[in-house]
């Protein structure tokens, strides 16, 4: 059976330094989530967000709008969160509905509210090595995880499945970073099973239940599941169970990389308060 890599204790490291940051400050930051309309997994992410915020002592604020909200409205909203020095941290949730442009409106937010890390400056900042923008909440989740269970990336194969802006893109640019020799694979990928098999670490993040199967995972290989599936059996990953078999080390679903995107995101909205009252 491989090692459970939890996120929790992970998770409450984040949370206890930020406990320890926050004390000192003289207000507490403030996060404003927008979201629009009712999708399921977007009012469950939302939710968790605030609550979580609240629990950290940090002020939460959501904002609900209808999922026919026009784009000059919403852009008009970010515009007059941008400007309220009462917020520190912005995001928008995703996926936004086909009547408004997701690109235009991650480039109207302010880049040092940008708490998701995904304003293009904080993207090129990203890719360029530098320290000083967002990080990407996941990713960095990621990152800290692996970091928390001193599994090493230098030199190693790391194999990507999927080529998100929210997962698989970012994700690369910070492994690489760390000197590990990056593949990033996706639904054209011609020989899925063949680029897996060569992971040292492989990280999943497809949004496709069980997709990943034992015999597409090299032996004792890291396998980090980052896909939250709801199935009539539950949440499931997008590693089937049976993988845990293989592999060496293995995230599970729920309770792995999920808590620690949060714990990211939290920390972001400190960073960001800190960096306006240095
Ligand atoms: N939808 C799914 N994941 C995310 C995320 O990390 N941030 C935002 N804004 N939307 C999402």
């Amino acid at each position: 059976m491989s090692r459970v890599l939890s996120g929790r204790p992970v998770e409450e490291a984040i949370y206890a330094q930020l406990r320890r940051r926050i004390s000192g400050f003289s207000r507490a930051p403030k996060l404003v989530v927008v979201r629009l309309g009712e999708d399921p997994a977007s009012v469950s992410y939302v939710h968790l967000k605030d609550r979580r915020a609240r629990a950290l002592g940090l002020r939460s604020k959501v904002v609900v709008l209808p999922e026919d909200t026009e784009e000059v409205e919403l852009l008009r909203l970010i515009d007059d969160l941008n400007h309220d020095d009462d917020v520190d941290g912005l995001l928008v949730q995703l996926p936004l509905p086909p009547q408004i442009d997701q690109h235009k409106i991650i480039e109207a937010i302010d880049p040092k509210k940008d708490v998701d890390g995904f304003h293009p400056l904080n993207v090129g900042r990203l890719w360029a090595g530098e320290k000083s923008g967002m990080l990407p909440c996941t990713p960095e989740g990621i990152m800290r995880l692996l970091d928390h269970y001193q599994l090493e990336l230098k030199g190693r194969d790391v194999v990507i499945v999927g080529h998100s802006n929210i997962v698989g893109k970012p994700l690369a640019a910070l492994m690489l970073e760390r000197c590990a020799t990056v593949t990033v694979s996706h639904a054209c990928t011609k020989d899925l099973k063949s680029t897996t098999r060569r992971a040292e670490v492989l990280v999943v993040a497809v949004g496709h239940a069980g997709l990943i199967t034992p015999e597409m995972v090299r032996p004792g290989a890291v396998v980090v599941d980052v896909g939250v599936n709801r199935t009539e059996e539950g949440l499931r990953g997008d590693v089937a169970p049976a993988v845990a078999e293989k592999a060496g080390a293995l995230t599970p679903v729920p309770g792995g990389v999920g808590p620690l995107t949060v714990a990211v995101l939290l920390e972001n909205t400190v960073r960001a308060y800190e960096s306006r009252y240095p």
